[in-house]
């Protein structure tokens, strides 16, 4: 049996206006809002290494530089940290520079997801690839998301959306995936008959949400070529993998973890206390002052 092509390579968008969170995004990207002291896009730059990914691409727009410059080297800062006698931290500093191998282009208009990873097209060229969205941050004591959705891919050998199932009376906020049976329990991957963005509460097909996660096949590029813009003019990834279902079949992937959605006020509030509360050096202090604050 040919060997299929391994996942390599991963995309993350990063170039949203980030409107539900003005006006910290005015100037900077949502991606990197710290989760206490660390920016989201480390977490998420993280997960994709711990998966297996070599080579990164971030998509980015004119606010780019603080993402560029945190996964540089800052020889003076280094330097002075060093001088003031903190190696560790110097160390620490460092060692962002060298977690992986991340590249940058720039998406120049905000036209949609869709359009965002359509800008990754010559990077990707003819392999199967990752997409992890840049303010969806997946905490997994296991195995990282992205590493359950690879080995759903090397199973299925197709597009992989990454689910998990949602409040029934939320679905109207997500893309939802229209399960080909009753999805059982100990199913950990099934096959998807359809996917709708947003739909109205009553016309939800289920209520797993595609949420921040995906392995796509080239061919979506060809499709997101074709997906003509829909609302605010932004072109839909939704559009261009329902193309890609009427030409062979694709799977959900239930995968497990924690999940925030950063962009979002409440989402970003709750990884912060969360995160926090996991550390060493602040989880007694947050406890004891979330006691008196309740
Ligand atoms: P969102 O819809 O959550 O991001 O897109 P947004 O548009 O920045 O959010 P709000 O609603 O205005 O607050 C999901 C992901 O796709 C990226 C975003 O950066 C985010 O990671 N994206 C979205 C792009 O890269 N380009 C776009 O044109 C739109």
């Amino acid at each position: 049996m040919p060997s299929i092509p391994r996942v390599k390579k991963a995309v993350i968008p990063a170039a949203g206006l980030g409107t539900r969170f003005l006006p910290a995004t005015k100037s900077m990207p949502k991606e990197m809002l710290p989760i206490v002291d660390t920016p989201t896009i480390h977490f998420i730059v993280e997960e994709a290494i711990k998966s297996g990914i070599e080579d990164i691409l971030i998509i980015t727009n004119s606010n780019k530089h603080s993402m560029e410059n945190y996964f540089d080297i800052n020889f003076e800062l280094e330097q002075r940290l060093k001088e003031s006698g903190k190696k560790e931290l110097a160390d620490e500093v460092h060692q962002i520079a060298s977690l992986a191998n991340v590249f940058y282009v720039r998406q120049k208009e905000p036209k949609g997801l869709g359009h965002a990873i359509l800008c990754a097209k010559s990077f990707i060229g003819d392999e199967p690839f990752a997409v992890l969205l840049g303010d969806d941050l997946v905490v997994s004591e296991t195995k990282p998301a992205l590493r359950q959705l690879i080995s759903a891919y090397e199973d299925k050998k197709t597009t992989i959306l990454g689910v998990q199932k949602v409040k029934h009376e939320e679905v109207y906020k997500y893309g939802i995936v229209d399960p080909s049976k009753e999805v059982l329990p100990t199913d950990a991957n099934f096959k998807i008959v359809d996917f709708v963005e947003k739909p109205k509460v009553e016309d939800a097909p289920s209520d797993y949400a595609v949420l921040g996660r995906y392995i796509l096949t080239p061919d979506i590029f060809e499709k997101l070529e074709r997906t003509k813009p829909g609302i605010n003019g932004e072109i839909q990834l939704t559009d261009a993998i329902r193309m890609q279902m009427k030409e062979r079949s694709l799977y959900a992937c239930k995968f497990t973890g924690e999940r925030y959605d950063i962009g979002d006020k409440f989402g970003y509030i709750k990884a912060t206390i969360d995160f926090a509360l996991k550390r060493a050096d602040l989880s007694y202090k947050v406890r004891d002052y979330l006691k008196h604050v309740i």
